[in-house]
């Protein structure tokens, strides 16, 4: 075996290649406002990668971007998933690829599946959607989802209305939407936040399961560490519709660079001594429209000085050839990670 041949079989072609994916929304008195800022990463076949952020910092844009869903703003860049690139695809080009090719988990459960069907017909919709076969060839087909996504008796779940079961029922089926047509790429948009803790392991157990059984790739949006830290491989933290740092789960729980994943790691519950309050980040995230000049955590950051506020940092390795990046000109180093 040649060294390129031993190189390729130890780097896996990425499946999913986002680069300088950018939305920008109008705005009516001002230039449109940038919510996705230039994000560039790399999903490998079969993995797990959490995206994670706080409240507004464009998580579910991006991903609606991934899906060609965002309406009425200027979209750039690309989004390749094996070799086709969705961003200005023709809407019927991707209506045919969503389902099949690229999935999504939408955030809300109620309001992502519609009160006035039953779980069988909004099931067998896709069945027919996409691969056009018989209505009762539909109704095993959605039974056996059901079954696969671990909701017992789904004959009986199949003749009820989403305000008839559980949100971990909703859920369930959510995902067996999402993945009835085999996909390869599911967007999962925070899948857990609105369950109670048991629930929400239950699920994250069932997404791991399906993901090695169907070799999917996931992209796990949530703003929640915690969860990442149980089922993702990889991470990539979004600040103010910019990746500030991307690594491996161990690189950035362990060795966090940036000051800003940091904080969100102070934040988690694990660590507190009972009895003691929860650490909160100080500061809020800036208005997308008036982002501070230089470094958008500036006001934030404890280890701000006048430099900081000159260019924006680049996003760049932490050493060498490192996988591990972070866009900040003083990134943490072993004493204060
Ligand atoms: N259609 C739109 N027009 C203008 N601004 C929008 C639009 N949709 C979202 N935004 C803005 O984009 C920013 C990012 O929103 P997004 O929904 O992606 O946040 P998020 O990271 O998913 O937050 P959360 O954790 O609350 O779901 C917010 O400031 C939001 O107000
Ligand atoms: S560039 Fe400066 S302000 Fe921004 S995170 Fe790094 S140290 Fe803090
Ligand atoms: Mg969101």
């Amino acid at each position: 075996m040649t060294t390129n041949e031993a190189t390729a079989t130890h780097q896996p072609t990425p499946h999913v290649v986002v680069e300088d994916l950018t939305v920008r929304f109008p705005n009516r008195n001002q230039n449109p406002t940038t919510i996705v800022d230039h994000v560039s990463f790399k999903l490998d076949r079969g993995s797990i990668t959490g995206l994670v952020g706080e409240s507004g910092c464009g998580k579910s844009v991006t991903a609606l971007a991934m899906m060609g869903l965002v309406d009425h703003a200027e979209v750039s860049g690309i989004v390749r998933i094996g070799n086709r690139n969705l961003i200005g695809m023709p809407e019927a080009a991707l209506r045919s690829m969503r389902g099949k090719v690229v999935s999504m988990v939408f955030q809300e459960p109620l309001s992502a599946l519609n009160p006035v069907l039953t779980i069988e017909n909004q099931l067998a919709e896709i069945f027919r959607l996409h691969q056009g076969v018989s209505r009762k060839a539909t109704r095993k087909l959605a039974a056996d989802m059901l079954a696969r996504v671990g909701l017992s008796d789904p004959e009986r779940r199949l003749r009820q209305y989403p305000h008839q079961i559980s949100g971990g029922m909703r859920q369930r089926v959510l995902i067996a939407m999402a993945l009835a047509c085999k996909p390869k790429l599911l967007i999962a948009d925070e899948p857990t936040t609105a369950l109670d803790v048991t629930v929400q392991s239950q699920i994250l157990s069932l997404l791991r399961e399906l993901q090695q059984e169907m070799n999917l790739t996931i992209l796990f949006i949530t703003h929640d560490l915690a969860v990442v830290s149980q089922v993702c491989q990889k991470v990539i933290v979004l600040y103010s519709g910019r990746i500030v740092e991307s690594g491996t789960v161990v690189d950035l729980f362990h060795h966090p660079a940036h000051p800003y994943t940091r904080g969100l790691l102070d934040c988690l519950p694990s660590g507190h001594q009972p009895g003691q309050p929860l650490s909160e980040m100080p500061g809020l995230l800036p208005d997308p429209a008036h982002r501070p000049t230089g470094c958008a955590f500036r006001p934030r950051c404890q280890w701000a000085d006048t430099a900081c506020g000159e260019q924006e940092p680049p996003l760049e390795p932490i050493d060498g050839e490192s996988d591990h990046l972070v866009r900040c000109i003083h990134p943490l180093t072993g004493a204060q990670t």
